[in-house]
């Protein structure tokens, strides 16, 4: 199959990634059918996406005319056949467990037409393990997005041990023309490489809170006011060359020995969770999340992003 063939989805899994990437698709003039488990989280979504765009609207980058068109793309489908009905991509964003999803893709595969590509949101499991249920697993390949979907650019395209070279190109190109910027992933590792590196960070930034060194506000401060200010523009890499790579094997030779590398996760985290301390969906994690900051600070990240995205290098500007 070509991209330029596609014009159905079929999305699974209608949850925080799932209703974002559905707009992401609704939006690029692709029909859209979208299914979830619990008929709640189906039923939102276009609320959801109402509630999405008005940052969009607000910043003139769509019209309320796009909007309602986009949301007419949409088909709510309450059961499985029903969503692989003319579903020539299939993208799963259920919850992140290893055995949920192989049951999901074997049955989505049962019902599924015969050139049907399977996509896996997971944030870190094995493209491979995965697709271990599969008969064709061939046509079975991760696409990561990251979270606002509809607003990063950013989508990790990962080549499962069986992924043919075919499909994995066939999505990159679909991915663009969805107004997003694929990243090949060429070996299928758990994290791929986004996780890798976001998790070496907050291993760090827990270990920082259990040993006492600074309140969480200003490990997030050091971060946001700091170098990650610069990540927009910059990856380590850039910055690497920037310092010099003989400054950072300097630092990295003194500073790796006092660094966490705890395989397990900290005890500061079993502790919140015993304690329902879940972050913004509990009210309490690290920082404190009344609904109204909550939803003031969603809309107020995706206005800075967007804003930012405007901002860019021109060569980095193609996703989006
Ligand atoms: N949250 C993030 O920042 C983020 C970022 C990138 C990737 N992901 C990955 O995306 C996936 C979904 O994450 P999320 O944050 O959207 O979770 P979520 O809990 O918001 O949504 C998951 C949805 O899947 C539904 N579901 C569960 N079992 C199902 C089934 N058998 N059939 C259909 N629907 C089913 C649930 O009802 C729920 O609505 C996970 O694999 C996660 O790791 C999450």
């Amino acid at each position: 199959m070509q991209a330029k063939d596609i014009n159905t989805i079929g999305i699974v899994g209608a949850g925080l990634m799932g209703h974002g990437i559905a707009q992401v698709f609704a939006f690029h003039g692709f029909q859209v059918n979208i299914y979830d488990v619990d008929p709640t989280m189906l039923l939102a979504v276009p609320d959801r996406i109402r509630e999405n765009a008005v940052v969009f609207e607000e910043l003139g980058l769509v019209t309320p005319e796009a909007i309602a068109a986009g949301l007419n793309n949409i088909t709510l489908c309450t059961t499985l056949p029903g969503l692989t009905d003319g579903a020539q991509v299939i993208i799963e964003a259920v919850s992140e467990k290893l055995d949920l999803k192989i049951a999901v893709f074997r049955e989505i595969e049962s019902y599924a037409a015969e050139d049907a590509i399977f996509c896996s949101n997971t944030s870190a499991i094995s493209i491979t393990d995965i697709s271990q249920g599969l008969d064709h697993r061939e046509r079975f390949l991760g696409t990561h997005y990251w979270n606002p979907p509809h607003v990063l650019p950013c989508v990790e395209v990962i080549k499962g041990e069986a992924t043919s070279n075919e499909v994995f190109e066939t999505v990159c190109e679909l991915l663009q023309s969805a107004g997003k910027d694929p990243v090949r992933v060429l070996k299928d590792v758990p994290g791929f490489l986004g996780n890798r590196l976001q998790h070496a960070m907050w291993r760090e930034a827990v270990a920082m809170v259990e040993m006492g060194i600074a309140h969480p506000a200003d490990i997030d401060k050091v971060v946001k006011n700091g170098f990650g200010l610069r990540c927009a523009f910059l990856g380590p890499l850039e910055t690497a060359d920037l310092a010099g790579i003989d400054l950072s094997r300097e630092v990295h030779a003194y500073l790796f020995p006092f660094l966490s590398s705890t395989t397990t996760p900290s005890p500061v985290l079993d502790t919140m969770c015993r304690e329902n301390k879940l972050g913004a969906k509990t009210g309490q994690g690290f920082h404190d999340w009344p609904e109204a900051k909550r939803r003031g600070f969603v809309k107020q990240r995706d206005e800075t992003l967007l804003k930012i995205l405007s901002m860019r290098r021109p060569d980095e500007k193609e996703g989006r």
